[in-house]
């Protein structure tokens, strides 16, 4: 089973389906797909390719800070976020991490490299997959170096209370934790600045975003951390290897933030499909919904003598399967929110394969 989502290549062969003909439900990438903006971009600015990037990326520096009304130094852009993930373990050399349980894979293969001991905080299906302040708890009882939480979390599409995240926040600071917050998903949210505002006073604080997912650019890739630990940033840019982000992404990255129509019409847009996408799934009696506040929707089959991915395979569907989330079992899955007819598509193949709804 692959890894991630949008392994199209892997699953197509696995079932003997062309990649080019499956349709794919495992990766959560807007739906509306590459703005106009980018595509113009890339296709008028060409030749940067012919030279090397500013290897100290400042335009792109610039833009990301600007827009996120930090300072230039509190920010540095990566090959994607998985990039800077990997970076940030590496500079803080954690030895004792806490992760939350289900969730991305990436941090915890970090984490393993530098052979940081990893204690896992596992929230329960009882509380609807929702952090609770029992968290608060394991952090003062463990006192780890450093803690994950991703908000939203995949592959739940939960978003944790904004109250008790503060609280998170500020025992972190309090106890000097390193506080990670993987906020990959948060452009997604309409009113979503998740916890930068509290970059100024805060020195455990690291903020990870992704461009590639609301961007619709996994392919190019783009991401960036932000931080109010200075020297960690300095220190993480200058021990990197040179030139990870190349000429025509660390150009997009300029103008991508800032594309307002583009921001507004993928909230509309995805806000009416995930809500139609859910009523559709919550109406089969043999899946288990849970409400998202992203673009990917989790759930549960109660069949479990049918493996959904498979079933869909034959479709030439492809889902997430979540049975490689540690904390989760093989009835659970994950789908993205596609445009109005693809997740037609998908509701029709499941009526056919739960012979129900
Ligand atoms: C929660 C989360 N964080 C980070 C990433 C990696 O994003 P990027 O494509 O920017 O490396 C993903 C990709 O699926 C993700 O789901």
């Amino acid at each position: 089973m692959s890894e991630h989502g949008g392994n199209v290549v892997e699953m197509g062969l696995q079932a003997g389906i062309d990649p080019a003909l499956l349709l794919d439900f495992s990766a959560n990438i807007n739906p509306l797909g590459l703005p106009e903006s980018v595509k113009s971009l890339i296709v008028n600015n060409l030749q940067v390719i012919e030279h090397y990037p500013d290897v100290e990326y400042r335009h792109l520096h610039q833009a990301i800070a600007r827009a996120n009304q930090c300072d230039y130094d509190q920010v540095i852009a990566g090959n994607g976020e998985t990039e800077l993930i990997y970076g940030l373990v590496r500079a803080l050399a954690p030895r004792l991490a806490m992760l939350l349980v289900p969730g991305f894979a990436e941090y915890r293969r970090a984490l393993q490299q530098q052979g940081c001991q990893i204690i896992d905080y596992a929230l329960s299906e009882q509380d609807g997959f929702q952090v609770t302040t029992s968290l608060l708890d394991a952090v003062r009882t463990h006192r780890p170096d450093c803690l994950f939480i991703a908000t939203p979390n995949n592959p739940t599409g939960l978003m944790p209370d904004a109250g008790l995240l503060n609280q998170l926040a500020t025992l972190c600071e309090t106890l000097q934790i390193a506080l990670i917050v993987d906020e990959a998903f948060i452009d997604f949210l309409p009113s979503g600045s998740g916890l930068a505002a509290r970059l100024k006073t805060s020195r455990y604080l690291y903020l990870l975003r992704s461009l590639t997912k609301f961007f619709a650019i996994p392919g190019l890739r783009l991401g960036y951390l932000l931080s109010g630990h200075t020297e960690l940033i300095t220190l993480m840019k200058n021990t990197r290897e040179p030139w990870t982000i190349n000429a025509l992404s660390a150009l997009v990255g300029q103008h991508l933030l800032t594309d307002e129509r583009y921001i507004q019409a993928s909230h509309e847009y995805i806000a009416r499909q995930r809500d139609e996408l859910w009523r559709r799934l919550d109406g089969f009696p043999s899946l288990v919904v849970w409400k998202s506040a992203v673009n990917f929707i989790f759930f549960r089959c109660l069949r479990h003598n049918l493996n959904l991915q498979q079933a869909l395979l034959q479709h030439h569907i492809l889902i997430r399967h979540c049975a490689n989330f540690p904390g989760l079992d093989g009835s659970c899955y994950r789908v993205a929110v596609r445009t109005e007819e693809q997740n037609k598509k998908l509701i029709n193949a499941l009526t056919d394969v739960l012979q129900e709804g």
